[in-house]
């Protein structure tokens, strides 16, 4: 099975699954304890039925929207992702460029494998940053600074991740940054002699958003570990608001979920939340954020944007989102099996399926442009 036999998400995600290391498929693939939130984030879509309108002149159509200020040429972006080279050795470089080549957003990750500011020098579409709240305070007003003059568009707070979530198949498999190799381990990475090869023939495994403050070389620490030492569970709103005045440009939370918290951040002066249960990894059982989205839209729509991410594998997932009143929808998962599979190629396949869908499904739904999609095109079972 070649990239060209990739037509949708599950494709992609089936070579992935070929290509890597066990340890490091199920790290992308799993979510915590039951993985039932993660089933449910698609689950949710198919909750909901799309009712098109015909003959409205459909010859062009126009897929861009605006998110947070950012002009973007198609309705989704790539979520900020940990740890990238570790699923292709080129890693956060092929999924910038993709995001690049369809004029949309990407997020380097605070636990991203290749530094923001390269990122930015190579790419003018828009970038985000997503941002940790660390106990060290020094550290994250030196991570501020630093995206600030590198130039990033956008800062996203990761808000769910206060502690790390019961990720059993990590447990299970052991899987550590960098590697600690078990005797299981080691077959595990032996039976893929490519994604080896690749592993150690490329430059050294390295955090550098954080290699000034985290030293990697002086043992292994697992995701879990890193939430549980260097995070601030402590973190709350006021904290925030100071975060806001100091990076003082667009800011939004990632992973508010209720009305309640939704209200707080427009009136702390957030620009945009992103409705997200951190694709079912963190807290499991957690409603889906496409649930919640018309809700909290109602809510705050008409002072901040509303974003979502979470379960799209479809063009029609992301219209349904956009229908209830999301300004863009972000993916993880859809760009991280195609990395997986084929690197750049790969992710700019899987973003190039899904415009293509969109665009298709904008037709059928006789809609031109994004703002011709409204609640009238959806009906709840
Ligand atoms: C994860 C973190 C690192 O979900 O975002 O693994």
């Amino acid at each position: 099975m070649g990239l060209s036999a990739c037509h949708n998400f599950h494709d992609f995600r089936e070579l992935a699954r070929r290509r890597l290391p066990a340890p490091i498929f199920d790290y992308i693939d799993g979510a915590a304890d039951d993985e039932v939130t993660k089933r449910q984030n698609t689950a949710s879509f198919e909750r909901c039925d799309l009712v098109p309108n015909v003959l409205r002149g459909v010859a062009e159509i126009d897929m861009s929207v605006t998110m947070m200020g950012q002009k973007l040429d198609v309705p989704f972006y790539c979520s900020p992702t940990a740890l990238q080279r570790l699923f292709h050795h080129t890693g956060e470089r092929s999924v910038a460029a993709a995001a690049a080549k369809y004029g949309t957003l990407f997020g380097a990750s605070s636990l991203g494998t290749v530094s923001l500011e390269e990122l930015r020098q190579k790419h003018d579409t828009p970038q985000a940053y997503q941002f940790y709240f660390h106990k060290d305070r020094g550290l994250n007003k030196a991570m501020l600074e630093r995206a600030k003059s590198a130039g990033i568009d956008v800062l996203m707070l990761t808000v769910d991740a206060i502690t790390g979530g019961n990720r059993e198949r990590d447990l299970r498999t052991g899987f550590t940054i960098p590697f600690k190799l078990t005797l299981g381990g080691m077959a595990a990475f032996a039976i893929k002699p490519l994604w080896g090869i690749n592993y150690v023939t490329h430059e050294p495994f390295k955090l550098p958003q954080l290699d000034e403050h985290v030293d990697m070389e002086a043992g292994t620490m697992s995701i879990g570990k890193y939430f549980t030492d260097m995070l601030d569970p402590a973190m709350d709103w006021d904290d925030v608001a100071k975060l806001i005045e100091l990076w003082d440009g667009q800011f939004c939370l990632k992973g508010v979920m209720s009305t309640e918290d939704a209200r707080k951040s427009a009136a702390i002066g957030c620009n945009g939340i992103i409705l997200s249960n951190h694709g079912g990894r963190q807290l499991d059982g957690s409603r889906t954020a496409f649930d919640q989205l018309e809700e909290v839209v109602d809510a705050v729509g008409d002072r901040i944007d509303v974003m979502m991410d979470g379960g799209i594998q479809r063009g029609t997932h992301v219209l349904k989102a956009l229908a209830l009143g999301a300004k863009a929808v972000g993916v993880g998962r859809l760009y991280l099996y195609p990395l997986a599979a084929a690197g750049q190629a790969g992710v700019e396949r899987a973003l190039g399926l899904l415009r293509t869908e969109i665009e298709r499904d904008m037709k059928l739904m006789g809609c031109r442009s994004v703002a011709e999609l409204s609640r009238a095109n959806l009906a709840f079972r």
